[in-house]
């Protein structure tokens, strides 16, 4: 059935509730050209304002499933998980996680993005592995995930037309920050990826897309009730933004400390946040006979899954990562307890010195970021280094150490004010 367009704007502009049939219509048409940028626009900012109900942005979500392709694992004889997280700095879980997951007995489909702005994207960072491929077709999937148990790829233009071209608008109308708009774009591409099951890292704090608890929480309840609807078992957490994750910030620096983490090191927050991760993932697969995670990473498992991915991808596993040329560092101006490193600074200086891109055509610099000689919580003294920034010119050094003005406060008497890494578990 055909609809007007400005007819479904004006009841969503005026708190009314679209019906499914609207909603199939007006995002197909979107999809096919005939509603304008200009009508989905106002559309899009009417939804921010006035929200829309559980059934409405289940509706909005199939609908934007419908505009391609659903991709069918069915072949594979083992559960699938898959994890998806909404970003944050120094988020490099994927890396370690997926191989883990895929040691202890599920198969991992991973359909990944690239960053844009201070937050890093997971394809940018194993790119900085030499030969390492991000497209591949959906056969060449099947293929690596048979052999390593895991692929981390490119979602090919085939998923979710509707949610690209709709996360394009949106980003250039001030209507990104809307809990069902962000809900159904994510939940749209995970439940096209076809995955059984999904664990969603839901951050919160200053370099997370959510600040606050509660909106996470919000966040978190909406997309585990879209997933639960659609048939996937889904669970979140929601986990710490308010400092950045581990030591490491940047692309080739996160994939070295993701192998760190591999190979039974690696900084205690990223190892915690990994491993809990690979629990919820191997609960909600059901899978029968899983492996401990720990274990996995101990005997060297875990290690032996991440080589066969990245070999299977076309990546050398053993090649040197990229360095950048210049450093400079940042030492404590006082001694006492770090009490704050805030993410969100961390994650825009890193960006400031070539880690991320402005514009999505943009190239990132593999060997570009910051790492991190303290956490908040820490011992530091003054004149001793803070952190160690990386860039492949020195001319981004002041940029960057702009952005770091107020991003750290040493106190004499206190420990640190933090959000515990895991906060919550949201089911459905
Ligand atoms: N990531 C997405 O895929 N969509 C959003 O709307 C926000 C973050």
């Amino acid at each position: 059935m055909g609809f007007d367009a400005i007819e479904v704007i004006v009841a969503k502009r005026d708190r009314g509730e679209l019906s499914a049939a609207q909603i199939d219509w007006v995002i197909d048409a979107y999809t096919r050209g005939e509603v304008a940028d200009e009508q989905m626009s106002a559309l899009l900012m009417a939804i921010l304002l006035n929200g829309m109900n559980r059934r409405e942005i289940a509706d909005w979500t199939q609908a934007m499933i419908r505009s391609g392709e659903r991709m069918d694992w069915s072949a594979l004889d083992r559960p699938t998980a898959d994890k998806h997280s909404t970003g944050g700095v120094g988020d490099k879980i994927t890396l370690p996680l997926a191989p883990l997951v895929a040691a202890c007995g599920a198969y991992v489909p991973q359909l990944s993005g690239r960053g844009l702005g201070h937050t890093g994207g997971t394809l940018d960072k194993l790119e900085s592995i030499p030969g390492w491929r991000a497209s591949l077709s959906n056969d060449e999937m099947l293929a690596v995930i048979r052999s390593a148990g895991a692929v981390v790829c490119a979602a090919g233009a085939g998923l979710a037309p509707a949610d690209k071209k709709l996360y394009a608008l949106r980003d250039v109308t001030g209507t990104v920050e809307s809990i069902p708009l962000i809900a159904s774009s994510i939940m749209s591409k995970k439940i096209a990826e076809g995955t059984g099951s999904l664990v969603l890292d839901v951050k919160a704090g200053s370099g997370a897309f959510m600040k606050n608890v509660d909106d996470a929480r919000e966040l978190a309840r909406t997309m585990v009730e879209l997933g639960t609807d659609a048939g996937v078992r889904t669970v979140a957490l929601l986990t710490a933004m308010d400092r950045p994750l581990g030591l490491k910030v940047g692309n080739a620096l996160e994939v070295e400390e993701s192998v760190e983490v591999l190979a039974g090191g690696g900084p205690a927050d990223v190892v915690e946040l990994t491993v809990r991760l690979a629990r919820e993932m191997l609960e909600a697969a059901a899978v029968p006979g899983a492996r401990d995670p720990e274990e996995a990473l101990k005997d060297g498992s875990a290690m032996d899954a991440w080589r066969r991915m990245i070999i299977a991808q076309g990546g050398d596993p053993d090649a040197p990562l990229p360095k950048a040329a210049e450093s400079a560092v940042v030492t404590a101006p006082a001694s006492g307890t770090l009490v704050t490193l805030d993410a969100l600074k961390v994650g825009v200086a890193a960006w400031r010195l070539g880690a991320g891109r402005a514009r999505k055509e943009d190239p990132v610099s593999a060997g570009a970021g910051v790492v991190l000689h303290a956490k908040p919580g820490d011992e530091v003294r003054a004149g001793a280094p803070l952190m160690t920034l990386y860039a492949d010119e020195a001319g981004r050094f002041d940029r960057a150490l702009q952005g770091l003005d107020g991003a750290y406060e040493i106190g004499v008497d206190g420990g640190a004010d933090l959000l515990p890494l895991v906060i919550d578990r949201v089911t459905a």
